[in-house]
């Protein structure tokens, strides 16, 4: 062997053992991992209710996830506002912090959100299919960020991380689930923001009256997103408990017709009652 190619698979070697030092992450009670990067479904799992029922063919399918995790289709579902979302919520955030995520998302997002936080940052993220969790994983796994992809339920707050991230993080995770879990889910996010740290949410709004996007979005939502409705007659912190939303300064930014919004919530040292 060349004394070239001995250097280069010295290097090589050397970067996956580093990668495999850094990728396991306790934070709290859950270690956030980025194996498993196969599907493991532990035993006694059960798929909840309202995803068989609505998102099987979205989230569950081994076939139809596939196809649909791909740029192109997350573009067009988009209407192509991909990339104008993924920017307004990496604009928000610093890389080299910790971050925690609230559902996974198919196409870029994850590698951009991973590369962004780069390799001294923390990508925490939780889905509740075994399915996405491994999709999920195997994107992590490219990019040296500390963190990963584990089942767990966003709805249910393991108790213990309150005021531990510096992101929290929802992308369109909201207008798919149930209205307790929607309530649960914004409570366990506004407790596990940091004084300082931000909780920012992209998810869909209700577009502008005069927008033709406005009739159009209520036939879809109906059809195929019933559980949307839940979200698109108050602000979405409204959801969370009054005096966790009142340590908030909240600001919010619309796209798309006011189809889009992206919705930051700064938690503030000191809370005026
Ligand atoms: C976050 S949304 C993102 C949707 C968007 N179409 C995308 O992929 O960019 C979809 C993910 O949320 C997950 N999910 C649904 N309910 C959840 C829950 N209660 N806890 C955690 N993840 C959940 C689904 O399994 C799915 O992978």
């Amino acid at each position: 062997m060349s004394l070239f190619k001995f250097a280069n698979q010295f290097n090589r070697i050397t970067r996956v053992m580093k990668n495999t030092n850094t990728i396991t992450r306790s934070v709290s009670n859950l270690i956030y991992d980025k194996k498993p990067t196969e599907i493991v479904t532990p035993q006694g799992y059960e798929v909840p209710k309202y995803m068989k029922d609505i998102y099987d063919i979205w989230y569950i399918n081994p076939k139809r996830v596939k196809l649909l995790d791909r740029q192109i289709v997350v573009q067009s579902i988009l209407f192509g506002y991909f990339g104008t979302l993924c920017k307004m919520l990496i604009n928000e955030v610093t890389p080299g912090s910790n971050l925690l995520q609230l559902g996974s998302t198919y196409g870029k997002l994850t590698p951009l959100v991973a590369q962004h936080l780069g390799p001294h940052g923390e990508y925490h993220v939780e889905d509740i299919l075994p399915i996405q969790v491994a999709s999920c994983n195997r994107k992590m796994s490219q990019y040296p960020v500390k963190g990963g992809c584990i089942l767990h339920n966003a709805a249910e707050d393991p108790g213990d991380q309150e005021n531990m991230f510096d992101y929290v993080t929802s992308y369109m995770l909201f207008h798919e689930i149930p209205d307790d879990y929607k309530v649960n889910t914004m409570n366990r996010m506004l407790k596990a923001c940091k004084p300082g740290g931000k909780v920012i949410f992209i998810e869909y709004h209700l577009p502008y009256k005069w927008s033709p996007l406005r009739p159009w979005m209520k036939f879809i939502w109906r059809w195929l997103e019933p559980l949307a409705f839940g979200i698109l007659d108050k602000e979405l912190y409204e959801l969370g408990d009054p005096l966790l939303h009142k340590q908030f300064k909240w600001r919010k930014e619309l796209k798309c017709n006011g189809l889009y919004q992206k919705l930051v919530g700064e938690k503030m040292f000191e809370t005026k009652i």
